[in-house]
C-alpha cells in the first residue's frame, strides 16, 4: 500500500504521541532523552488532534500512521482552550521544576512549558493567525509527503478564512529549515536557537 493522507480520527491519538517523540530531538528520535515518553506530545501534539480535529491530517500505510500535520486555526483561542481545558490538568500531574534552571533534566524543561504560556507575539498573530506543527518518521521522508500534507493543511485553514500560517522551529533542526525555506516559507523571525517561519494564505 502506498501512503495515502487522510484526515484525523480519535483512534489516531496514540500514533501523534509516539510519531512527535521519535522526532522530537531536532526531528530525531527523542525516546533517549525523555524519561516521560508522553510529555513531548501532551505539549506538542495532542491537543491538536482533541481541539482541532479539522486541522490535523495524517500520512498512513500499511504498517501505520507514519507522519502528521497539526494545526491551530486561531492560535489565541487554542490558547484560551487549552488554558481552560488541556494545561490544568497537566498541571497537577507535572508541578512546575523548583530546582534552578541549571540543573534542569530535559523532562524539567518540557514540564516548564506548560506554565506561564502566551499563544506568542500580537504582531506576528495578526498577520499569521494559525500555527503548525508536522512530523514524519523516516520511512516517510523525502518522498513528497511533507509538502502534501502542508498543502492539504494550508488548504484546510485558507477555506476556514486563516490569512496566515506561522510555526517555530529549532535552529538545530536544520533539514527542516531547508523545507520550510524551499516551499516557500518567509523567515519572519530569529530567537535564540529557533527561527520563526510564515506563509501568507491562501496559498497557490
Ligand atoms: N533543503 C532544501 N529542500 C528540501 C529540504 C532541505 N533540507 N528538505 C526537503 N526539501 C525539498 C524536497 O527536495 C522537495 O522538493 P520538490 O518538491 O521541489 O522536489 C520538497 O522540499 C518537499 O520535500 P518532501 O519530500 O515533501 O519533504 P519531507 O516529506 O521529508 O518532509 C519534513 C519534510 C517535514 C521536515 C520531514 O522530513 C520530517 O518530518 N522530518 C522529521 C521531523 C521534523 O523535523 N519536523 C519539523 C519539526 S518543526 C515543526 O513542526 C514546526
Amino acid at each position: 500500500m502506498p501512503f495515502r493522507i487522510r484526515p484525523y480520527r480519535p483512534g489516531d491519538l496514540d500514533a501523534l504521541y509516539d510519531i512527535c517523540l521519535l522526532t522530537g530531538d531536532s526531528g530525531q528520535d527523542a525516546s533517549g532523552l525523555y524519561e516521560d515518553p508522553k510529555l513531548l506530545g501532551h505539549v506538542y501534539a495532542a491537543a491538536y488532534g482533541i481541539f482541532q480535529p479539522e486541522f490535523a491530517f495524517v500520512v498512513d500505510d500499511e504498517l501505520g500512521v507514519a507522519g502528521y500535520v497539526i494545526g491551530a486555526l486561531d492560535s489565541r483561542a487554542f490558547e484560551a482552550t487549552l488554558e481552560r481545558e488541556w494545561w490544568p490538568n497537566l498541571r497537577e500531574q507535572y508541578p512546575r521544576p523548583t530546582k534552578p534552571k541549571e540543573d534542569w533534566t530535559p523532562d524539567d524543561r518540557i514540564i516548564n512549558l506548560l506554565y506561564g504560556r502566551s499563544a506568542g507575539d500580537e504582531a506576528l498573530l495578526d498577520a499569521y493567525p494559525s500555527h503548525l506543527h508536522i512530523d514524519l518518521l523516516p520511512r516517510a521522508q523525502g518522498g513528497g509527503n511533507g509538502r502534501k500534507l502542508m498543502h492539504t493543511l494550508f488548504d484546510a485553514l485558507a477555506r476556514a478564512g486563516s490569512p496566515g500560517v506561522h510555526l517555530g522551529v529549532g535552529a538545530r533542526n536544520t533539514r527542516a529549515v531547508g523545507f520550510y525555506e524551499h516551499i516557500g516559507f518567509e523567515r519572519l523571525a530569529e530567537k535564540p536557537g529557533s527561527i520563526v517561519f510564515g506563509m501568507k494564505l491562501p496559498f497557490d
